[in-house]
């Protein structure tokens, strides 16, 4: 059934305090759950009380101390319902029994490995106990476990540490874990297990000490090194950045194998996919240990961004996620290159967020209806999110954006907040009616921004004139112009920057350089511009939009060598190179020389080595999936393919000779680093090699067997691998199966090896994935394991995915309907892929269309799976 924002009302009980007793067993763990309830005041008067449950076996029921019998409420699997509850406080215990190894959804009380936990983000509490599961009803917990000793040695749970000890003679002990600040019961955890430990401390900045611990398989302990230093710079920076201090007496951290996401919050206990705390150089890329940093930060900054002010309903996801990435992503500018983290997080939003948004799976950042609240755990809700929160900051200014944080933090410490919460903290912090801009929340699809220019020499004007426009998404027809801003100079012929002067624009936007488009059309005339300048637009990616046309090739080549946006410099690199790209698909002779691209190519690797990772970023070239979104309708994979190799082919034959110095010079110095600079380093020799391998296939052979024999690190290792995958024959089968002699075992790296072989662009690689499925190693209760191969496979295989037998489809489609039963949430996830389907050309989009329905048609299907193929075909 649809659940609605507008249908929102209060609870009608209010759950004080929870005090939960478990019995930790592998098929039969007992759950004692007392519940301090009262009636809401802001409830409904005399409402039955009605608990959430999903899948549960009740054992027996409780009311101040009485038994209750059969008569006295009804439960189901998904409910309880006590029609008569006492109208003072009263005391609710519910005795329930679960089945951890039988939970192969991954939401709930499950096993991973040998190990108990949890995951109840956002509605698993349920499959452990009835409860009010919504995020608006907080409560105390306090936590009781118990285990035999050999089955679980650590036993852990939220909050601080009570009590512990011996049972039973000592082979059953019990921990007890209380945490004083109230919560949701999505930040319910509880960990219980044979686990190594890595332990710190830290000082916050009111001197209290806490103590730190991250918890891994035996034996990973020194592969959790670098998550831990992550944690303690996390921990610093929160406090130096937003004021924000850590309120527990310890913090604890689980890697665990099996996981549907990349980690999880809870209050003082965050649990996470291993992928996200495990690395060490022979085994982890430099992607890997930014990924770490990254989410180590995310979920730590969640402690106030979600779990101090946590949301009212799951309509205010963006409230905590939006929020949160973009705190990670300001953390991860602060500890890197702030331009390189700028550029990789806009191509993760074209990549992920923008194809979602011009789809059929588009919803707004704030949805207003769901289906299944676990498939809006998008990339809009997360990645759109923190750039609407960006596009704020840089419209209010750094100064009133923090005044509105801490607003925001004074306000709603405690509360479970609305979206238009947070936006009054900052509209009172700025002086700013910001009700127009909030409807970048409720409005989805990308806003196009299209520009065209003039330059009047005899009058020395340059007018600009700027319009918007939101293309339709499902549900709605009709869109209104947001607040968009946008960030610009102008540079005159020599790269000189303009002073801004003009009539049509406010003297706060002329001195910032920030034009507010907030209407469908602006005109803006500069005056006093001596010669026809290079407008610079959009710098820094001030707002989420699509900006065209591109400028002419030669400011583009302008920009590429003098703009003092690193971000717009990166652009016009790209943009280049989709004009040389699409020249080829379009069979434009004359436009696909990319010579202009080329020469500016080599002018960026001359002065490489003052920005390595900036250069590295400038050399990649768009990717296929920039490609069919670029090109919008009527895709045809194969050709978008065949034009960026050959676009691919000529920069590495035009710059042969200073891609292998660049090559030879960025080689390794040995000791590895995980530093920016040094992985910047690696980035831009691995990006040579590439390319290098593209212009002359032999050469390319011998430099890549060569670094995948001395490689010192994985980062090297894996990227000699990948340039012998795509060059293919003997070289890369002895590759992949020395690799796998020598990493076989270690999952993290043997993902990998799966990835690796499912992105090969060749018409063997589907049934190469079939085989794959058989391997020994392959396992479909793994979702690192499946997204490793059949993710890979479906995203970052284009050509093969979109074969036009529909063998790509046919396989994404029977893993999917074989993994529903098991894990729905993986299934559902997995069928996003086909997101961009009706961007295909007509072939391929009849072929996706039948698979769709064969998938509808099936039965017992999820709710999650129903709901993305439902609205896939819209
Ligand atoms: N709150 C987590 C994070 O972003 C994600 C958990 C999502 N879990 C889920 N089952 N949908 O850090
Ligand atoms: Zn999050």
């Amino acid at each position: 059934a649809a659940i609605r924002l507008a249908d929102y009302r209060p609870a009608d009980f209010v759950i004080d305090s929870v005090e939960l007793d478990f019995s930790l067993n592998p098929t039969k763990t007992k759950v004692v759950a007392r519940l301090a309830l009262r009636r809401n005041p802001a409830g409904e008067a005399g409402a039955p009380l009605v608990l959430d449950g999903d899948d549960l076996t009740l054992i027996g029921v409780r009311l101040d101390g009485r038994a209750l019998g059969p008569q006295d409420y009804a439960a189901t699997p998904d409910k309880l319902t006590l029609a008569a509850v006492p109208d003072a406080p009263f005391v609710l215990e519910i005795e329930t029994q679960v089945d951890p190894s039988a939970n192969t959804q991954l939401s709930g009380l499950y096993r991973s490995g040998s190990a108990y936990c949890t995951q109840c983000e956002a509605e698993g509490f349920r499959r452990i106990t009835y409860f009010l599961d919504r995020p608006d009803v907080l409560s105390v917990y306090t936590t009781r476990i118990e285990a035999e000793k050999s089955d679980a040695p650590i036993l852990l749970s939220n909050g601080n540490p009570v009590e512990s000890g011996d049972i039973d003679g000592g082979t059953r002990h019990y921990a007890i874990w209380r945490d004083p600040f109230p919560k949701p019961s999505y930040l319910f955890a509880l960990v219980g297990g044979d686990l190594g430990v890595v332990r710190d401390a830290f000082k916050t900045m009111s001197g209290r000490l806490v103590d730190l611990a991250i918890y891994v398989e035996h034996g990973k302990e020194p592969r959790a090194g670098y998550a831990m230093d992550a944690l303690k710079r996390s921990m610093r920076w929160d406090e130096e950045k937003f004021g924000r201090e850590y309120d527990l007496d310890v913090f604890n951290i689980v890697a665990v194998s099996d996981f549907n996401m990349g980690a999880m919050e809870n209050k003082g206990l965050n649990i996470f996919n291993d992928k996200y705390v495990l690395a060490s150089p022979e085994t982890a890329t430099d992607g890997d240990y930014a990924g770490i940093e990254g989410v180590i930060a995310h979920e730590y900054f969640h402690n106030w961004t979600g779990n101090r002010i946590t949301c009212r309903d799951w309509f205010q996801l963006c409230l905590k996620e939006g929020l949160t990435v973009f705190r990670d992503q300001e953390f991860s500018a602060d500890m890197r290159s702030r331009a390189v983290e700028r550029i990789s997080d806009v191509r993760g939003l074209r990549l992920a967020q923008f194809p979602e948004d011009a789809g059929p799976l588009a919803h707004p950042v704030r949805p207003d209806v769901y289906q299944e609240i676990n498939n809006f755990y998008t990339a809009t809700v997360y990645e759109k999110g923190a750039e609407i929160i960006r596009a704020l900051r840089t419209l209010i200014g750094e100064d009133d954006f923090r005044r509105g944080m801490d607003l925001y933090f004074e306000r709603f410490d405690g509360a479970a907040a609305t979206v238009e919460d947070f936006l009054s903290c900052f509209a009172e912090a700025s002086g700013r009616d910001l009700s127009h801009f909030a409807l970048w929340y409720s409005q989805a699809g990308t806003p196009l921004v299209t520009t065209s220019e003039e330059y009047d020499a005899a009058a020395k004007t340059f007018t600009l004139t700027l319009r918007q426009e939101t293309p339709p998404t499902p549900g709605q027809s009709e869109k209104r112009p947001v607040v968009i801003p946008i960030a610009l100079a102008l540079f005159s012929e020599n790269g000189q920057k303009l002073d801004l002067a003009s009539e049509d624009a406010s003297a706060r936007e002329l001195a910032r350089g920030l034009i507010e488009l907030d209407r469908p059309e602006r005109v803006i005339r500069f005056r006093d511009i001596p010669s026809r300048p290079v407008a610079s637009l959009l710098r820094g990616f001030s707002a989420p939009v699509r900006l065209e046309p591109a400028p002419a090739s030669e400011d583009l080549e302008r920009l590429l060598a003098h703009d003092d946006d690193p971000f717009n410099r990166w652009q016009a690199a790209q943009s280049l190179a989709l004009r040389a790209i699409f020249a080829r698909v379009n069979g434009d002779g004359a436009a696909s020389d990319a010579r202009g691209l080329t020469d500016a190519l080599r002018l960026l690797l001359a002065k490489a080595e003052g920005d390595p990772a900036f250069a590295a970023q400038a050399l990649s070239l768009p990717s296929e999936i920039d490609l069919a979104r670029e090109k919008g309708s009527d895709v045809d994979p194969d050709v978008l393919f065949a034009a960026r190799q050959s676009l691919r082919a000529e920069i590495g034959r035009a710059l042969g000779e200073a891609l292998e110095t660049i090559h030879a010079r960025f080689a390794d110095p040995g000791a590895y680093a995980p530093d920016a600079a040094s992985a910047g380093r690696r980035a831009l020799r691995n990006v040579a090699l590439d390319l290098i391998a593209a212009g002359d296939a032999d050469k390319g052979r011998a430099l890549a067997q060569a670094q995948f024999e001395t490689a010192g690190n994985m980062t090297d290792r894996l990227a000699a691998l990948a340039t012998l995958a795509h060059l293919g024959g003997a070289a890369r089968e002895d590759a992949f199966a020395r690799f796998y002699a020598q990493y076989a075992g270690d999952a993290l790296v043997i993902d990998k090896w799966f990835s690796l072989q499912a992105t090969i662009p060749e018409e063997a690689t589907t049934r190469r994935v079939q085989e794959l499925m058989t391997h020994p190693e392959f396992s479909m209760s793994n979702p690192n394991r499946v997204r490793a191969l059949i993710s890979a496979f479906a995203n970052a295989n284009l050509t093969r995915f979109h074969a036009l037998d529909g063998s790509g489809y046919d396989l994404l489609t029977r893993v999917v309907l074989e993994l529903d039963p098991k894990n729905p949430q993986l299934s559902a996830r997995l069928l996003s892929s086909l997101r961009s389907w009706r961007t295909l050309e007509a072939r391929r989009r009849e072929l996706v269309e039948t698979r769709l329905k064969h998938i509808l048609a099936a039965e017992n299907l999820s709710a999650d799976l129903r709901d993305i193929a439902t609205r896939a075909l819209g």
